[in-house]
């Protein structure tokens, strides 16, 4: 067993529709993946045909998989609409979604223009909105159980300088999670999310380390485990939430990050730049005040 291999007896999600938002790339093509490998039928969706039809001829030659790839800004809620209608006549239902289509890049926030900050909220924020509306709707309106997963990250919650607009969209996916899983369970759906730390994809990597920022500022030391985290161990944990072994967790996050974001956040935890022989000598002078 290591963290490197699919965790899922093979058909496991046999049956299953799944759509997954900004599938076409990045962690969002990983789960298409390992979904598919699992017997899912996959509908893959963003702005880029194109770049969908690519994605869905590699996997489904790598897996012989059924990956679908439909086009939609998830921003504009009629073409979501016009997806999701694409979606069921082709599969009959849907069993899941995935909110995993983002936009985003670092800048500081005085030099962003008002359209600029819209366009992350709108993507990030407006198009999980739009999806889930969408779907929530349809599922209720057939009596049908679904499960919805939203990516977010661990900012979300601590906010972060330099990517202002995908902060507060996050923020509001999370909410958006918490409100979603109560109001929505008593119709048979379930709501979750992950909150990823680092995972290298060039849709990331390219509009958050651009250049040698890369080099510069090695991700890797930010993180207690030294490493960034591999798309299967992400993906085992996305068919995890998906499916039934999880039927009792809903309006969870589960963060994925290494340790990254508490690294940041204990008070104390500088304190492992410390080198191990200076300890005794701490120790000394913290037992030589007792009693002052
Ligand atoms: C300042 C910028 C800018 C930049 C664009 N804009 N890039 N402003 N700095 N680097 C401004 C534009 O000038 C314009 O404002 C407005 O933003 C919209 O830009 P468009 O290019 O017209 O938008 P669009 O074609 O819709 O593209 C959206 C995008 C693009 C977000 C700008 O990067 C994109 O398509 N991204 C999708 C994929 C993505 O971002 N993946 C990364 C997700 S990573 P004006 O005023 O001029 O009209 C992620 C990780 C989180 O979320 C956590 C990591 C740990
Ligand atoms: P990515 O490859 O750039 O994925 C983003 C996807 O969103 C693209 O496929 C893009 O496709 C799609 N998209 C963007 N705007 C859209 C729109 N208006 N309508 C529909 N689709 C749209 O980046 P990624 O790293 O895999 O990110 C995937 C998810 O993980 C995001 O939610 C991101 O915030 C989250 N995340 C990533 C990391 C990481 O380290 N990689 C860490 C934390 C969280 P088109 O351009 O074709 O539309």
């Amino acid at each position: 067993m290591n963290y490197k291999q699919g965790m899922f007896k093979e058909n496991s999600f046999f049956n299953q529709t799944i759509v997954i938002t900004g599938g076409g790339s990045g962690l969002g093509k990983s789960m298409a993946k390992y979904l598919s490998q699992l017997g899912a039928t996959i509908i893959i969706t963003s702005r880029n045909f194109e770049k969908l039809q690519i994605t869905a001829e590699e996997l489904q030659e790598e897996i012989k998989g059924v990956i679908i790839p439909i086009a939609c800004d998830v921003r504009d809620y009629e073409q979501v609409e016009k997806m999701l209608g694409i979606a069921y006549e082709k599969c009959g239902k849907i069993d899941a979604l995935i909110n995993n289509a983002a936009g985003n890049f670092i800048s500081p926030t005085e030099r962003l223009s008002a359209n600029a900050f819209d366009t992350i909220l709108d993507i990030v924020l407006k198009g999980t909105k739009n999806c889930t509306l969408a779907l929530g709707k349809k599922w209720i309106k057939n009596q049908e159980e679904g499960v919805f997963l939203n990516i977010v990250t661990t900012y979300a919650w601590t906010g972060s300088a330099y990517v202002v607009p995908s902060a507060c969209a996050k923020a509001g996916v999370l909410a958006l999670t918490r409100s979603l899983a109560v109001e929505w369970a008593k119709y048979g759906i379930r709501m979750n999310a992950i909150a990823p730390g680092p995972f290298p994809t060039e849709g990331a990597w390219n509009r958050l380390l651009p250049g040698n920022l890369k080099d510069k500022f090695d991700l890797k030391n930010k993180i207690p485990l030294k490493r960034v985290g591999e798309h299967q161990e992400l993906t085992n944990l996305v068919a995890y939430l998906l499916s039934d072994f999880s039927a009792y967790i809903n309006g969870e996050v589960v963060t994925i990050d290494g340790g990254e974001w508490l690294q940041g956040a204990g008070e104390f935890n500088f304190l492992d730049q410390i080198p191990e022989e200076m300890w005794d000598m701490l120790e000394q002078m913290i037992r030589a005040k007792k009693g002052k």
